[in-house]
């Protein structure tokens, strides 16, 4: 087969991530979709600026339509955030057969049923692992590992810059502010961080983990969010006294086929295992009414264990093209959800 031809949106920290890994691991993307994977051309918004990958310059564009029609490019990877450019060059880019492979929450919150609807009527991919809990499978989790069961609660950490800042102010009794700040160089924050700290991220993440482990169409604003801004040094060191760490939480519960949606800063036992999850790092507990508990941890963001969840991705695409059924998992008839109001 010849080599499948990847677009890739966006050289920030997840773009140099999936460079790295498409190249640094080609030989066993190779054994197992059978053909070379190639980064065709890319996409940024400075073509002089420096980087810390070493990428020919003549793959780099400014233009995204160079991309996006290219005759020859097969897979879109968008990993330049944001949520309007992004929408139209995904809907573009399905219209005309092109498969999708995103770490947008934003865009898959508010605009997921459009796009997996596109991308049923042109049989065409649209994966989004990436945009939960950075390199945690935690979405093929969801929407495989527990088809067979009916889940009732998805709970934890899904926002890594907030809960390192959590981390960094609860042990080593850091300034809020400086935190923030490491977490921004070190590529966990989003280009806006108000949408880390106040909660929004984490709400975006758990209107999609909730549509898809309830099987409904929950929508992002139903879900109530409150972030860590207000958080202080002394509100966690009150906690750990009484024996909890303060964690950001994103809580989805189903009881009677009424579904809650929240996150906010939650006092968690030290003794569960949500406590101890500490720095970039996420977990999701779900609760299945058969298996009953589970949970699932790993590195929430950062370039290298996000890009891992991208070229993840990017493989079953592949594997799909060779198999001929691209655009199966399309837009799923999900239930209409029914939402737990305080009167109940
Ligand atoms: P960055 O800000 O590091 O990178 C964004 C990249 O996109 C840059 O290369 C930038 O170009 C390019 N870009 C942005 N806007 C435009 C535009 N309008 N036209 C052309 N190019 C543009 O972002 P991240 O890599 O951190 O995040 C990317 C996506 O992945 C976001 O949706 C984010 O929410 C998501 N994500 C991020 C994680 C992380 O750990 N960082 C984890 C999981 C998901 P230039 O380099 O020239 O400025
Ligand atoms: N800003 C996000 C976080 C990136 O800190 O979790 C990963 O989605």
């Amino acid at each position: 087969m010849r080599p499948v031809k990847v677009g890739l949106l966006g050289l920030g920290t997840v773009g140099t991530g999936v460079v790295r890994i498409v190249e640094g691991h080609q030989e066993d993307l190779q054994t197992q979709v059978g053909s070379p994977i190639m980064i065709e051309k890319v996409l940024v918004q400075n073509k002089s600026k420096s980087r810390n990958i070493s990428i020919s310059p003549d793959k780099l564009t400014e233009d995204p339509w160079e991309i996006i029609r290219h005759p020859e490019i097969d897979v879109i990877v968008e990993v330049m955030g944001g949520i309007e450019h992004t929408k139209e060059y995904i809907l573009e880019a399905l219209s005309l057969g092109k498969h999708v492979v995103t770490a947008n929450k934003d865009l898959m919150a508010l605009h997921g049923a459009e796009i997996l609807a596109k991308a049923q009527e042109h049989r065409c991919d649209v994966l989004y692992e990436a945009s939960v809990a950075g390199g945690i499978p935690i979405i093929r989790t969801l929407v495989e590992g527990f088809s067979s069961d009916r889940i009732t609660k998805i709970m934890g950490i899904v926002n890594g810059t907030t809960n390192y800042i959590l981390t960094k102010m609860s042990q080593e009794g850091a300034s809020y502010a400086d935190v923030l700040k490491e977490a921004q160089e070190l590529g966990y924050a989003e280009a806006d961080p108000t949408s880390d700290v106040e909660g929004l991220d984490a709400a975006r993440k758990m209107t999609i983990l909730s549509t898809l482990g309830f099987r409904s169409n929950v929508a992002l604003e139903d879900v109530s969010a409150q972030g860590i801004s207000s958080v202080s040094k002394e509100d966690i060191l009150y906690a750990k006294r009484l024996g909890y760490e303060l964690k950001l939480l994103g809580i989805a519960e189903r009881q009677d086929d009424q579904i809650s949606v929240s996150v906010q800063p939650t006092m968690v036992k030290k003794s569960h295992p949500i406590a101890s999850v500490n720095g970039v790092f996420n977990a999701v507990y779900v609760y299945g009414e058969a298996v009953g508990e589970t949970m699932f941890y790993g590195a929430g963001a950062g370039e290298l264990p996000t890009a891992t969840s991208i070229v993840a991705d990017l493989v079953a695409v592949v594997k799909n093209l060779k198999l001929g059924v691209n655009g199966k998992q399309g837009a799923v008839a999900y239930k209409e959800k029914k939402l737990k109001t305080d009167e109940q």
